[in-house]
């Protein structure tokens, strides 16, 4: 089984970036407490802040990996370009958020993606990750 998690902009700041909202931990321990977990999972990790980098990666592994767990940050509520290459590729798309966007902004409530996605985790915290990795292991 083949994943790949990909963050998008201001997530390589968790653990810095608004802790009362995001927490303390960052995204490079977490992913490593989540590959011990799962060392038979073949686990990848990338981050950009950049929307046609995150395009590219998701053609990248798109056609070739068992799943993509993704969450796109600020991007998730304005990019039809990253909407479009989930919906074009061939491999499963979660949408993770670690806040619970709904509780949030109004301008937070609206995913171009999700409807092109699998499913949505939100507000369940860095655990809405590994809730994801499940979930494609159980398929
Ligand atoms: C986020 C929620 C987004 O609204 C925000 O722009 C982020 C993080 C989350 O994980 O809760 O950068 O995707």
């Amino acid at each position: 089984m083949k994943l790949l998690i990909l963050n998008g902009p201001n997530l390589n700041l968790l653990g810095k970036r608004e802790p009362t909202i995001y927490g303390n931990k960052s995204f490079e321990d977490y992913f490593e407490q989540l590959t011990t977990k799962y060392p038979n999972v073949d686990m990848i990790y990338k981050q950009s802040n950049h929307e046609g980098t995150l395009v590219d990666i998701i053609h990248e592994y798109g056609f070739e990996y068992d799943g993509i767990v993704l969450n796109a940050g600020a991007y998730t509520h304005t990019s039809v370009a990253i909407a479009d290459a989930i919906a074009g590729v061939e491999t499963g798309v979660i949408e993770v958020h670690i806040s619970n966007v709904h509780a949030r902004e109004v301008f937070r409530h609206k995913s171009y993606m999700a409807k092109n996605c699998v499913g949505t985790i939100a507000g369940l915290g860095l655990k809405g990750y590994e809730l994801a990795v499940q979930f494609f292991l159980e398929q």
